[in-house]
């Protein structure tokens, strides 16, 4: 395997934890979910952060969590919907591994997404918010080695295309 890492990234509800657990159990890796390792580092949750700290200050602990873990090797790391946005995240990534961005419909993502309140950037009227920041976020995952639709493709069938690709 000539990729060091292998890093998941795209919008919210695109499947990025379920895919990445199964492709690293399939290659024996690593699995690092980095909204996780930011939790257990700062002992607390996402939406707590954004509500006591604020989206600014999220953004510098993932951005250093980014960082941090994609140090590692053999790993398969599935990264917050909102991680891309910053180019030195993204730089880190190309850098550090085989980047595999997912993308799904809007319907499938609202699906998703959908009364869960861990995620705090969908909160209240969740189809307003998904459709805004997914125009907002319309070319963020371009910059992938590798873009791929879950939209209708099985777990199984996503890991079997980046590995046929890697
Ligand atoms: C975010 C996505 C979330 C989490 C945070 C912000 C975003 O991760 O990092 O709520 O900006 O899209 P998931 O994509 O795993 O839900």
């Amino acid at each position: 395997m000539k990729h060091k890492n292998i890093i998941i990234v795209g919008f919210m509800g695109t499947g990025k934890t379920a895919v990445g657990k199964a492709m690293a159990e399939r290659l024996g890796w690593r699995f690092v979910d980095t909204d996780h390792y930011i939790e257990s580092k700062q002992g607390t949750t996402i939406s707590d952060m954004f509500r006591d700290l604020g989206e600014p200050a999220f953004r510098n602990m993932e951005g250093e969590a980014i960082a941090a873990v994609l140090e590692g090797s053999r790993q398969v790391v599935a990264t917050g919907g909102g991680a891309v946005l910053a180019e030195h995240n993204r730089v880190c990534m190309q850098q550090e591994g085989y980047v595999v961005a997912l993308k799904a419909a809007p319907e499938v993502i609202i699906n998703r997404v959908k009364q869960d309140e861990k995620r705090p950037l969908v909160q209240g009227d969740v189809k307003e918010r998904v459709y805004s920041l997914l125009e907002a976020r319309k070319h963020a995952y371009d910059f992938a080695d590798l873009i791929i639709d879950s939209s209708t493709a099985s777990v199984e069938e996503i890991v079997e295309q980046v590995i046929d690709a890697i």
